[in-house]
This record gives structure tokens, sequence and C-alpha cells, in this order.
């Protein structure tokens, strides 16, 4: 089991699947948590659960000013933070015979909370690891889609999560010297809210059957590896992205 004892790590998009799942797991493990999400009313059951060792902040990571403030709101609380886990993210359908307005405003909105808002939070954290003797580590929820390409109405998603990729891998070449690592995490289908209109107009067992398990993912399958990096044992392993889809693409 890894080792998270007294470690404080800010989770972005806590409210969801696999961010409350990441949060249960590496409390469990002895680490501090800061939970976000876009409201701190979201996190009271979560944060009710984990007791003293879980602290809410809320912001809506569209706003660039609303991400640059989560980041020093969470630093604030232990004057520190270990590790970020860039996990929100968004998937709106973009239909290509929506109005172009609407088919740009979805881009634009996807771009700023997959992309732009992750982008704050590393900036903020690189800069700040630079000042801790431990330094710190960077852990982005990326997807199968940045390498595999997703379904027509989600260019936007696919090109997001890409860039998580390249950003990511550029953190880890340029500033381990100052204290950084950086771990993209690419899931296939997670069994969360998510996908909840896939699931309720295609259904799971299409995506179970895409896998070589027959199975999908559940939030803890993700949570796991994420708890395992957030220990710091895998340094070495800094750049890389580490696939959690059942083999349903394999690259
Ligand atoms: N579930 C999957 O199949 C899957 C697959 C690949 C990648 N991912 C990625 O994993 C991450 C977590 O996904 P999940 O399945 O737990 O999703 P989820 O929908 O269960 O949780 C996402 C959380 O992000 C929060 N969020 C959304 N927009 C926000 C905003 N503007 N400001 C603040 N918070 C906001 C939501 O409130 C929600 O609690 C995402 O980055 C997603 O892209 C998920």
């Amino acid at each position: 089991m890894s080792n998270n004892q007294h470690r404080t790590v800010l989770i972005t998009g806590a409210a969801g699947g696999i961010g409350s799942a990441v949060a249960r797991t590496i409390v469990d493990q002895g680490a501090n948590v800061i939970l976000h999400d876009l409201s701190e009313s979201e996190l009271a059951p979560l944060a009710a659960e984990l007791g003293e060792n879980a602290t809410v902040v809320g912001a809506d990571l569209s706003n660039v000013k609303a991400t640059a403030k989560l980041w020093a709101d969470a630093f604030a609380v232990h004057g520190r933070i270990d590790v970020l886990v860039n996990n929100a993210g968004i998937y709106p359908p973009a239909p290509l015979n929506a109005k172009l307005d609407d088919w740009v405003e979805t881009w634009e909105l996807s771009q700023a909370v997959n992309l732009r808002a992750p982008a704050i939070l590393c900036r903020a954290a690189v800069e700040a690891y630079a000042q801790q003797a431990s330094g710190g580590i960077i852990i982005n929820l990326a997807s199968r889609a940045a390498f595999r390409g997703e379904d027509p109405d989600y260019w936007h998603y696919a090109a997001a999560k890409a860039g998580v990729v390249a950003m990511t891998r550029t953190i880890a070449r340029q500033y381990g010297r100052q204290g950084t690592t950086a771990f993209a995490i690419s899931p296939g289908y997670v069994d969360t809210p998510f996908n909840r209109v896939f699931a309720e107009t295609v259904g799971v067992q299409v995506a179970a059957d895409q896998t070589g398990l027959g199975e999908v993912a559940q939030p803890q399958d993700v949570a796991n590896v994420i708890a395992f990096l957030a220990s710091g044992q895998a340094k070495h392993a800094t750049g890389t992205t580490i696939d959690i889809n059942g083999a349903s693409y394999v690259r």
C-alpha cells in the first residue's frame, strides 16, 4: 500500500466520481486533503465523511481569477502543498450542426476548464515547489481521447486532453531540477457521473465490450494509481502518462 502520511494534497473536482475516490484513498493513507469543486456545499458530505483531514474550497475553474485564488486559498490552509491533482473536467457535446457561435462557445468553455485551469494551477505549483525543500508532485487527468481521438461531438475534449499531456511532459522535462515531478493519467471509460449521457443512451456494456477485461473501470481503479504517484515512489517516471483503459486502446 502507498504511504501518503502527512502529505498535503489539493484535488480539483473532488465532489465527482474520480476525485472523491482519490480523496478517500489518500486520506486513508494519512494525507490531508484540500477538496475543491464548484461550490463548497457540494463538498460538504465528503468533507464530513473525511473529518479533520479535509478542508473545502469552492472555485469556478472557467474563471481565471477564481482559479488563481483557488491555489492561494488552498496553499494557505497548511502553508504548503505536496501534490496537485488536476482532476476537474467537463464533457459537453459540440455537434457539427450546432450554430458556429454555440460550437465555439463550447470549445472555449472546454479549453478553459479542461486545459487553461490545470495550466494556471500547474504554473502556481511549479513556482511553489521550487521554494519547498521536498519539492512537489503534479498529477494531471488527461484521457484516452488524447491519443485515440474521441466521438464526433467531442473534438474539443480530445484536443484539450492532448494539451494536458503535452503540458505535463513539458513541465517534467523543464522543472525537475526545481523540485517538480509531473505525471498524466489517461483513463478510458470510468463509471462516474461524467458518462451519464453515454450510459443512458448507449449503455455501459458497449464500453465494457471494448475492453480486454470485459468490464469498465471504477473510480477506485484510477484512485489507486493516483495514490501511488502521489506518494513520491515513482519519481523517475516523471513525464510519463499512465493508461487506465482495460486495454481498450493499447498504444
Ligand atoms: N469518467 C471517465 O470516463 C473519464 C475518462 C477519461 C478522463 N476522465 C477525466 O477524469 C477527470 C474526472 O472525471 P470524473 O469521471 O470523476 O467526472 P465527474 O463529472 O464525476 O467529476 C468532475 C468534477 O469536476 C467538477 N467541475 C466541472 N466543471 C467545473 C468548474 N468549472 N469549476 C470547478 N469544478 C468543476 C464537477 O463539479 C465534478 O465534481 C476529468 O478530468 C475527466 O476528463 C474521465
